[in-house]
């Protein structure tokens, strides 16, 4: 192996203090600048016409969480005080090796839509009973209200033909009315960003902003200047004023969409992975099966004298043996991919934060995130601390990060009762 070139790729993934502050600045500068003009943000800043909830809400509804590797379909009764149960729940995964896939070039809306209505009828299983549907959809979607949703493009990889440009709530009506559902009414669409921050306000006090940060990612936060106040859904995975290095424009270059996506494919568990492969591929000058997020969490957990962990992984994905020093050198590299993803989401936070309040202080408060990178993946919660204390020094005592989870089907119970308001 090249631990030269390992060397230097570590030192293209290492930022500095200054570089956080840059990213931050930017960030809020590119937020601002889409808030006067929406054609000059790299980010696409879409309206969500949901404000937040008081956590009195009630009733019972059905919520549908479409956009990561799972499809749920959750009955929730929503008791007020912002208390909840979940009174059934369907999953299943969007691809099965040898059975179907509904994401691929080949696949066709109407069937996955026909998959999600035979999942929402085995819930709402009492046709007695009528129910309103939330839906949480997690893809760029250009709203004109809060049942009107048209899906701009497909993100994370995903192909599925026939749902780019279309009302993603009338596909979902057409495939209930063929499958005989009657009595189900989709009300609501919202990003799951935004579920993440209704779920956590229908808690909790205090809560202006919601993240995503897993397979995909993406933040929103409650503006009070954009109609009356409104949450705005970042789609910040498109920000694209920061630096990248070879690595990163290997990736960009082989991907499904090319120069879309640019922070999304430096931070989240989808991309992580191939970061970490393609500057494996250059370091041991080979080709090399897909490394994925889980990889890399497992080599930075191993802190064993021998590296065995990392040394297995090595040896099972790309078929090599490597010496003690060796495989330090490739933990450390799993280790600043992921460092670097923690501290730029982190920055990202903060530049939401200096656009909130401006020069003044901070108000007290907790960010909602939810998402397998944020919850499983080593050190990257102290790590995205320890950065809001470089960023907002004695202020980010006043933050805190709090892990929201499952809260997609949650939030679109809750938008099922704002839709209405
Ligand atoms: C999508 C966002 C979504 C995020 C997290 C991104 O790829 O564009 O809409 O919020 O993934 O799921």
């Amino acid at each position: 192996m090249n631990t030269a070139i390992c060397e230097k790729i570590i030192r293209e993934f290492t930022l500095s203090n200054d570089d956080l502050v840059n990213i931050a600045a930017s960030f809020r500068k590119d937020m601002e600048r889409g808030l006067v003009d929406i054609s000059e943000s790299s980010m696409k800043m879409l309206k969500s016409y949901v404000k937040l909830p008081t956590g009195e809400e009630k009733g019972d509804f059905l919520a549908l969480d479409f956009g990561g590797t799972n499809l749920r379909v959750v009955l929730v009764r929503l008791l007020g005080n912002g208390e909840y149960e979940i009174l059934k729940k369907v999953a299943k995964p969007l691809v099965k090796e040898g059975e179907y896939n509904f994401i691929s070039k080949e696949a066709k809306g109407e069937d996955l839509f026909d998959f999600i209505a035979d999942m929402i009828g085995e819930v709402a299983e009492d046709r007695g009973k009528n129910y309103l549907l939330g839906h949480t959809f997690s893809f760029p979607s250009m709203q004109s209200n809060i049942y009107n949703a048209s899906l701009i493009t497909w993100t994370k990889e995903f192909y599925t033909q026939g749902v780019e440009g279309e009302v993603v709530n009338d596909l979902l009506k057409a495939a209930l009315k063929r499958r005989g559902i009657k009595n189900v009414e989709p009300v609501s669409v919202i990003n799951d960003t935004v579920a993440v921050l209704l779920a956590s306000a229908y808690k909790n006090k205090n809560m202006q902003i919601g993240s995503i940060y897993a397979t995909g990612f993406n933040t929103c936060y409650y503006e009070d200047k954009v109609d009356g106040g409104m949450v705005i859904n970042l789609e910040c995975g498109g920000f694209n004023r920061l630096g990248i290095n070879y690595i990163d424009k290997i990736l960009d270059e082989t991907s499904a969409y090319p120069f879309q996506q640019r922070l999304e494919k430096m931070v989240s568990g989808r991309y992580m992975g191939e970061l970490f492969t393609i500057a494996l591929t250059e370091i041991l000058e080979k080709n090399l099966e897909n490394f994925t997020a889980v990889d890399i969490s497992t080599m930075i957990a191993d802190n064993s004298d021998d590296l065995k962990d990392v040394a297995k992984i090595m040896e099972s994905k790309a078929n090599v043996t490597l010496s003690t020093d060796e495989l330090a050198y490739i933990k450390a590299l799993a280790e600043v991919i992921s460092l670097r993803s923690a501290k730029v989401v982190a920055a990202t936070y903060v530049g939401i934060l200096w656009h909130l309040f401006k020069d003044g202080e901070i108000k007290e408060q907790k960010i909602a995130v939810d998402g397998s990178v944020f919850e499983k993946m080593p050190k990257v919660q102290k790590t995205m601390a320890d950065t809001l204390k470089i960023l907002l020094e004695d202020e980010a005592s006043k933050i805190e990060l709090v892990l929201e989870n499952g809260g997609s089907a949650l939030g679109a119970a809750i938008s099922c009762v704002l839709a209405n308001n």
